[in-house]
């Protein structure tokens, strides 16, 4: 069977951004901004973008194109030894897809309660107590959370849906999933700025902090916030890559696809701290507090913030219908990446079933984050997989392109298709740059792992949350070595 391809070039364009483009750009860069100097985060987050974002997105689409394969095929084809590398890729998206899904299921339930809009009087209560019904730790499971896990199998239809026909029910839902989420910000960023208030919340946004620049933890996050927004690292642009034709433009794409992502992410900094600033001289609570917020921006602060404007039940619709279409896209490019991989190697088996087989699976997997521990798991899984096992791929793919294929050969690969040429810069961010800044966060986080155990979870958690890194990464070596053996003997 020949291999499935995007209909247009449009389409991979928007995939790629309906991918990149998710609750990362929504709550994670704005808040990032807020707590790391506001303007002045823009300047680490620039560079870690051109020096490792472009660089990476350029090597993940160069290689699913060059190979015609999933991630594992592809970097099996790069070098034998190395498919477990593409295996540590796809379990990484296995485990995040199935609480991603988790978190759109949240939205759901918050977009059926929004005409009523419940969590006026208690936006906190509402997101813990009603909603998530969250026991006191992670040692009390406190059994399933059924309106959870409905949602939840509903989100799963969906998302079945969108992949079930591969490029092509892809390419027919982007085309409005990726524009329409980016018109509803528009219509909340004009309900932000016609609140009193909203150029206190830009403001802070904006005015850069300089000193904050001196601050390591400043540049690792915005190292970490380059690679999560680009969804790099899951095997997904490599497989959105082996939908192309062998000839078609790799470097012209990968940077529309940065320059909308991250443009994205700047326009919706301005919704969330225009509402916020509304919502300080409302409440009295300082904006610094309310950006500090975290990933609770999405459930608790901005839904208060909505219940206290006039017409709070259209405005709270706009915001979660919103958050559903901009997750559902990551959502389908993670459960992709898994089907691409399955599909090159099981040709017999029709794309259909193979989805259904992940769908299913993933939905299962997610279970756990239904129950009214949920939450804590969902932090837990979150926390070590992105901050090691992504990273590690990451290393893994710069040395397998950089060094063992070559990069320079990689490189010309790339010129010889694109309109727009690359420098030998990419050669030096590919083979040197990536390895070692990757390395050195990767190195960062695990003393502070070691020394303080994250976010004092009992040992029986946090050995599950180092397995999730530590098994895959195991059977990565010794596949490595087997392979090695092989061609020795
Ligand atoms: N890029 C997405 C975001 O910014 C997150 C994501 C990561 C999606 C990995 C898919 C895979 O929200």
């Amino acid at each position: 069977m020949a291999r499935q391809r995007w209909t247009s070039r449009t389409v991979f364009i928007l995939a790629a951004v309906g991918s990149a483009v998710g609750l990362g750009n929504l709550w994670r860069f704005p808040y990032l901004a807020g707590k790391y100097g506001g303007g002045a985060f823009l300047i680490p987050y620039l560079i870690a973008l051109v020096l490792v974002g472009v660089p990476l997105l350029m090597l993940e689409l160069a290689v699913g194109q060059k190979m015609q394969q999933g991630a594992i095929g592809s970097y099996q084809k790069l070098h034998p030894s190395f498919v477990g590398l593409g295996l540590l890729a796809l379990t990484s998206s296995f485990i995040i897809v199935s609480y991603y899904a988790v978190i759109m299921a949240w939205s759901l339930i918050y977009l059926f309660a929004s005409f009523g809009v419940p969590w006026s009087d208690d936006a906190e209560g509402y997101f813990f107590q009603e909603v998530l019904q969250l026991s006191d730790s992670v040692n009390s499971l406190g059994g399933i959370n059924w309106s959870v896990l409905f949602s939840l199998l509903f989100i799963w239809v969906l998302v079945y849906f969108c992949v079930w026909k591969g490029t092509k029910s892809v390419g027919q839902i982007v085309r409005y999933s990726v524009p329409l989420p980016v018109i509803l910000l528009g219509l909340l960023l004009l309900r932000a700025v016609t609140l009193p208030g909203f150029l206190d919340g830009w403001a802070m946004y904006l005015n850069p902090d300089w000193s904050a620049l001196l601050n390591p933890e400043v540049w690792t996050a915005a190292f970490s916030q380059v690679f999560y927004t680009l969804s790099l690292a899951f095997g997904i642009m490599i497989a959105y890559g082996s939908y192309k034709d062998l000839d078609d433009d790799i470097a012209k794409d990968t940077w529309i696809t940065v320059l909308l992502n991250s443009g994205t992410s700047l326009f919706a900094g301005l919704v969330v701290f225009g509402v916020l600033g509304y919502m300080a001289g409302q409440t009295g609570i300082p904006l610094t507090e309310l950006a500090a917020s975290g990933p609770g921006l999405a459930f608790v602060v901005f839904p208060q913030a909505l219940s206290l404007m006039p017409w709070s039940g259209i405005f709270s619709v706009l915001f979660f219908l919103m958050l559903l279409l901009l997750g559902i896209d990551s959502a389908f490019s993670l459960a992709e990446a898994v089907n691409a991989a399955i599909i090159d190697r099981h040709r017999q088996l029709s794309i259909t079933k193979i989805s259904i087989i992940v769908c299913c699976a993933a939905a299962l997997a997610g279970i756990i984050y239904t129950t009214r521990a949920g939450l804590y798991f969902l932090d837990l899984v979150d926390h070590f997989v992105t901050s090691y096992n992504l990273l590690l791929v990451g290393i893994g793919q710069s040395i397998l392109v950089g060094w063992i294929y070559g990069a320079e050969k990689m490189r010309r690969y790339i010129n010889q298709v694109s309109d727009w040429k690359v420098g030998k810069w990419w050669n030096v961010s590919v083979k040197y740059l990536i390895p070692s800044i990757l390395a050195t966060l990767l190195t960062a986080q695990f003393s502070t792992d070691l020394r303080i155990p994250y976010e004092d979870y009992p040992a029986w958690a946090l050995s599950i949350g180092w397995a999730i890194t530590i098994l895959p990464s195991l059977a990565f070596l010794l596949l490595l070595m087997l392979n090695q053996k092989q061609k020795e003997a």
